[in-house]
């Protein structure tokens, strides 16, 4: 069942909101629809039956009052950005960082979007485009966070994670929540588009735990060890190799060793 609950025109973010009940998953819904769909549209899910993660991950997505949303993105103007959804990803890591701060949380993130408080993950991102021939049809860019959780539940993922509610140790208003981000999104998101990952280079930076650190990178094709030196302008990784190589990694996920 469908309700398109809020279209927020009061101000110039311009967002959509299309609520579901249940969904499979808030990012196959929009890539299934991205032609019926408009730039900023956002799909909102209470509960996902197939909620999916990087690398094909199941996302766990049974729980009510927790955040499953995907935002729709249209970009117009034609840029040079090289890597614009692993840099949409990144800034949708610091907006999410600034919320979280806003809730008297500290936020951390691990190349390139992972967001963690205390260690333990707290949100994942999910970036995903759609083309057709020669066409970018859109991005959709799916953002899932533990806000309620119950520890069961927290305890059934498959590596150290966390939900806002057992940080404060207070229930936390989802609908609040998905507000203050979305219009943290959007609140910079032109400047975004036109500057690319340099305009948040530095808010980025201040909140990595990963620069220094003995790491490996691991991608579908494959696993190298090394130490991460540097952020380049474009959001890429410079890992120092372990024959003193510097290689510019643009995807994948790291582990810490
Ligand atoms: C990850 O860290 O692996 C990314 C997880 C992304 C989960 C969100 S929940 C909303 C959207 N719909 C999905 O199926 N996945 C993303």
């Amino acid at each position: 069942m469908k309700f398109i609950c809020m279209v927020n025109i009061l101000n110039t973010h311009r967002y959509k909101i299309t609520y579901f009940k249940k969904l499979d998953s808030t990012n196959s819904y929009a890539l299934k629809n991205i032609s019926l769909l408009s730039d900023r549209d956002v799909i909102l899910a209470d509960i996902q039956t197939a909620g999916r993660g990087r690398f094909n991950r199941n996302w766990i997505s049974d729980t009510e009052n927790n955040l499953y949303m995907s935002i729709v993105l249209k970009p117009s103007q034609k840029t040079d950005n090289k890597y614009p959804m692993a840099n949409l990803t990144q800034y949708i890591s610091v907006a999410l960082c600034n919320i979280l701060e806003n809730y008297g949380v500290k936020a951390e993130i691990k190349w390139p979007n992972d967001v963690f408080v205390n260690n333990k993950k707290i949100a994942g991102i999910l970036a995903q485009s759609s083309i057709q021939g020669e066409d970018l049809k859109g991005f959709v860019l799916g953002l899932g966070v533990n806000l309620n959780l119950k520890q069961e539940k927290v305890d059934q993922i498959d590596q150290p994670a966390t939900s806002l509610n057992l940080v404060l140790g207070q229930s936390i208003d989802k609908n609040l929540f998905t507000e203050k981000i979305l219009n943290e999104f959007f609140k910079n998101y032109e400047k975004f588009l036109k500057n690319g990952f340099s305009y948040i280079k530095k808010d980025y930076l201040s909140r990595s735990n990963f620069i220094g650190k003995k790491i490996t990178v691991c991608s579908s094709q494959s696993k190298i060890k090394g130490t991460a030196k540097e952020i380049k302008e474009d959001g890429t990784l410079i890992l120092l190799t372990e024959n003193n190589q510097e290689k510019i990694i643009a995807v994948g996920d790291i582990f810490y060793l």
